[in-house]
C-alpha cells in the first residue's frame, strides 16, 4: 500500500493578527510547521510528504526546505477543501492519503499510525481523527451516527451548529486519513455555500456518506496532542504543553529542574544528569549542557555548549559559546557570540565577553570588557580592567600570555600584546607591547601635597564665619 502525508500549510491564520504566517510562529523554539513535519517523517520518507503552501509561500518554503519534503502552491486560499484540491495531481502515486493540518502540532508519530492502521481495518474511504477536549469551542463537531459506532455522518463548524449540535463535544481534529481515489472521486461536489465562502474539506463526510462509502470517526487518546493554534493564547497553550513535555523527558534522564513550569528549554536542548536548572531559566537553540552543572535562575543560553561542572549563576545572558568543564560564571556575566572559557576560569559579576578566548584557571571576576581577547591560562584580570578592541572603524584583537597580572581599572589598547608571567599596574592605560615577565606601568606619577585638605577645611570655615558677621 502506497502512503502518502499531506500537510495543509497555506491558510493566513487571520486570527493570530500577526505579519508572519501562521505556520511560522514558533513553540518550543520551532515554527509549527516543523514540528508537523518533523512527526510525519517518522511515518513516511520525507519525499513522501506533500506541504501545500500558499501564504507566504517563500518564507514558508525556504523555512522548511531542508527537510527534504516535497511542495505545492495553492495560489488562492479557497479553504481546506480546495487546498486538497491543488495536491491532486502530485499525489497520484499514491493510494491512502493523511491529512495533517500545519497548525495541530503536538501529534505524535504513534496516533498517525494508529489512525492509518484504523482507516486500513475499517476499509473506510474517509477517517477522521477525533478528540475529547474539555472545552470543545471553535472546532468543527463529528456527528456519529451512533455514539457507541465509529460511523460517521458529517463534520459540522462551530458557526454552523444548530442548537442541539451544541452539546456534541467529539471535535475534529483537522486530521483524516482518505483513501485517494474516493476522495478526489468526489471533491468536486464542494460548495463554498458557508459563512466563510470557503470549500470546506470536512464537508467530505457528508458527500462521501452520500456517496454509500464508509466514513468513520477514530477519537485520540490524548486530546492535547490534537489542539490548534488559532489564536496567540491558543499557541500559547501548545508552547508550555510541548515545553512541560521536554521537561519531564530531561527529568527523566536524571536532570533536576525545579518549578518545571517556569523555565524556558527548546526541543532541540541537550541536558546532561545531575545538572541542576533553577526556576525561570531558559535554554534555546542548540544548547548543549553537560552533567553536574547548575544553572541558576534567569540566566539564558542560546546555542551554547557547557562541558560538566559548569555553573552558571544567576541572570547570565551566554550566546553561542563554548564553555570547559568546572568553569563557573556570573551573577549578571554576558558572553556575546564566540567565546570559548576555558577549564576551570571564572568570569564574575559585570563581565561582558566577545569572542573571548580564555585559558584553563583564568579569571575576570569583577566589571571587566574583554573583547577580541584572547589569553592563555592562570591569567587573573583585575575589576574594572577593558580591552579597548574598537576605534570607531575596526576591530583589533589583544593577545595576554600565560600568567599574567593585569591591575584594576587598566585598559588595554588594541592591538597590543601582554607578554606571559608579565604585570600591568593598576589603572594603567596600555597602548605598546609588553615584554614577558615585565611590569608595566601606564599612569601618572601620584603626587602628595601635605595638608592641603586640612588647609581647606580651614578656609571654609573662615568664609563662613565671615559672611555670618
Ligand atoms: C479546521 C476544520 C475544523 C477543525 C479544525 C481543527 C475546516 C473547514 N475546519 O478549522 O473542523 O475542528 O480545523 O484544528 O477544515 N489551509 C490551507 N489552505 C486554505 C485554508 C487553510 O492550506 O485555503 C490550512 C491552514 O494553513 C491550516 C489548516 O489548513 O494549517 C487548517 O485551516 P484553519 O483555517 O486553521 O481551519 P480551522 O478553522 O482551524
Ligand atoms: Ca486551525
Amino acid at each position: 500500500m502506497q502512503l502518502g502525508i499531506v500537510i495543509m500549510a497555506a491558510g493566513k491564520g487571520t486570527r493570530l493578527k500577526s505579519k508572519r504566517a501562521k505556520v511560522l510562529h514558533e513553540i518550543g523554539g520551532r515554527p509549527l510547521l516543523a514540528h508537523v513535519i518533523a512527526v510525519a517523517a517518522q511515518v513516511v520518507p520525507p519525499q513522501d510528504i506533500l506541504v501545500i503552501v500558499g501564504h507566504q509561500a517563500e518564507s514558508v518554503l525556504s523555512t522548511v526546505r531542508d527537510t527534504g519534503v516535497r511542495f505545492v502552491l495553492q495560489e488562492e486560499q479557497r479553504g481546506t477543501g480546495h487546498a486538497l484540491q491543488s495536491a491532486e495531481r502530485d499525489t497520484r502515486e499514491y493510494e491512502q492519503l493523511i491529512v495533517l493540518s500545519g497548525d495541530v502540532p503536538l501529534l505524535r508519530p504513534e496516533t498517525i499510525a494508529g489512525l492509518r492502521d484504523f482507516h486500513l481495518e475499517q476499509q473506510a474511504s474517509m477517517t477522521i481523527l477525533t478528540a475529547l477536549p474539555a472545552d470543545p469551542f471553535g472546532y468543527g463537531r463529528v456527528l456519529r451516527r451512533r455514539a457507541d459506532q465509529p460511523e460517521v455522518s458529517a463534520i459540522v463548524e462551530q458557526n454552523a451548529l444548530t442548537p442541539a449540535q451544541e452539546s456534541v463535544r467529539e471535535i475534529n481534529s483537522g486530521i483524516y486519513a482518505f483513501n485517494r481515489a474516493s476522495l478526489y472521486g468526489h471533491i468536486g461536489q464542494l460548495r463554498a455555500d458557508n459563512a466563510h465562502r470557503e470549500l470546506y474539506l470536512t464537508d467530505m463526510a457528508r458527500i462521501l456518506v452520500d456517496a454509500g462509502v464508509r466514513v468513520v470517526a477514530l477519537q485520540a487518546a490524548d486530546p492535547a496532542e490534537v489542539l490548534g493554534a488559532n489564536t496567540i493564547a491558543e499557541m500559547m497553550d501548545l508552547d508550555r504543553e510541548l515545553r512541560m513535555r521536554t521537561a519531564r523527558q530531561l527529568m527523566a534522564e536524571g536532570v533536576t529542574i525545579f518549578r518545571p513550569e517556569t523555565v524556558v528549554i527548546d526541543l532541540d536542548v541537550k541536558v546532561g544528569p545531575d545538572t541542576v536548572i533553577e526556576p525561570f531559566a531558559q535554554l534555546l537553540g542548540t544548547t548543549r549542557v553537560g552533567s553536574d552543572c547548575r544553572i541558576c535562575s534567569f540566566s539564558v543560553l542560546e546555542n551554547s555548549t557547557l562541558a560538566d561542572r559548569v555553573v552558571i549563576r544567576q541572570s547570565c545572558v551566554i550566546e553561542d559559546s563554548e564553555i570547559d568543564k568546572g568553569a563557573s560564571l556570573g551573577p549578571f556575566a554576558h558572553l556575546r557570540p564566540g567565546c570559548h572559557i576555558g577549564e576551570n576560569a571564572h568570569i564574575g559579576n559585570f563581565v561582558e565577553g566577545k569572542k573571548l578566548r580564555m585559558g584553563k584557571g583564568s579569571k575576570a571576576n569583577h566589571l571587566s570588557y574583554l573583547g577580541d581577547t584572547q589569553m592563555g591560562e592562570g591569567v587573573n584580570i583585575g575589576a574594572g580592567a577593558i580591552t579597548c578592541n574598537y576605534d570607531g572603524h575596526a576591530k583589533y584583537p589583544t593577545l595576554i600570555g600565560d600568567g599574567v597580572f593585569v591591575g584594576s581599572d587598566s585598559t588595554l589598547v588594541a592591538p597590543v600584546v601582554i607578554g606571559e608571567g608579565s604585570y600591568i599596574a593598576a589603572g594603567s592605560c596600555i597602548t605598546e607591547d609588553v615584554p614577558a615577565d615585565a611590569l608595566a606601568l601606564g599612569r601618572a606619577r601620584q603626587t602628595m601635597k601635605p595638608h592641603w585638605a586640612k588647609n581647606r577645611r580651614a578656609q571654609v570655615q573662615a568664609r563662613k564665619l565671615e559672611s555670618a558677621e
